[in-house]
């Protein structure tokens, strides 16, 4: 008697909770692999070429006004940018920086930038970092907000220091030395 009780007990509660399932829980991080907060310092070298044969930067689209404003504003540009150890294009590639910036300023040259690092290197391989930030690319050095992350970076955030280490005026390609602080799990 007690037992054909409990069974149909569980066996409504069960009825009950399909058709009115909870949409959330709370669970512990230790529930999705997550230990103990790190924080990461990555340094690495971007290469943004919007010359010659093989450009990794490219136009997309651009207003009207765009050729008469001295900050270029409303033009966006796409990018797959390799990011390698060291300044010359030919070091280690250790991932590659992909994604939009649009001159965003009507009077300064100012981007909004929004990109995902994808790494290709040992225990980061396929994790990726995603930026979102404005972006004053004729300041020597500036600082980006790193928004998240996926794979190893999951619930990353921090920020990136951007250095310029060459920029060609005639053509616009240029290289960055980035420094990323990136506390993840
Ligand atoms: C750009 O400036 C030129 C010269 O001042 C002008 O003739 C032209 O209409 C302007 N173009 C736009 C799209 O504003
Ligand atoms: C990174 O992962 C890809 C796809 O899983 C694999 O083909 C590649 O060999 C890996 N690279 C390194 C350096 O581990």
């Amino acid at each position: 008697m007690a037992i054909w009780f409990i069974t149909l007990t569980l066996l409504f509660s069960s009825v009950a909770a399909a058709e009115n399932p909870d949409f959330y829980e709370y669970i512990s991080p230790s529930s999705l692999g997550l230990k103990k907060e790190k924080l990461l310092h990555l340094h690495f070298f971007f290469h943004d070429v919007s010359s010659g044969p093989k450009p990794t930067a490219v136009t997309i689209a651009q207003a009207q006004t765009t050729a008469n404003s001295s900050s270029f504003f409303g033009l966006l540009m796409i990018a797959d940018d390799p990011l390698t150890v060291g300044p010359d294009p030919g070091s280690k590639l250790v991932g590659r920086g992909q994604g939009l910036y649009g001159f965003a300023d009507q009077k300064e040259v100012a981007l909004a930038m929004l990109f995902n690092f994808v790494f290709t290197e040992g225990k980061f391989n396929g994790s990726t970092l995603s930026l979102l930030g404005r972006n004053l690319i004729f300041h020597d050095e500036r600082e980006l907000p790193i928004v998240g992350g996926s794979g190893v970076f999951k619930f990353a955030r921090g920020f990136a220091h951007a250095k310029k280490y060459s920029l060609d005026t005639k053509t616009g390609d240029t290289v960055v030395e980035y420094n990323f602080y990136v506390f993840h799990y």
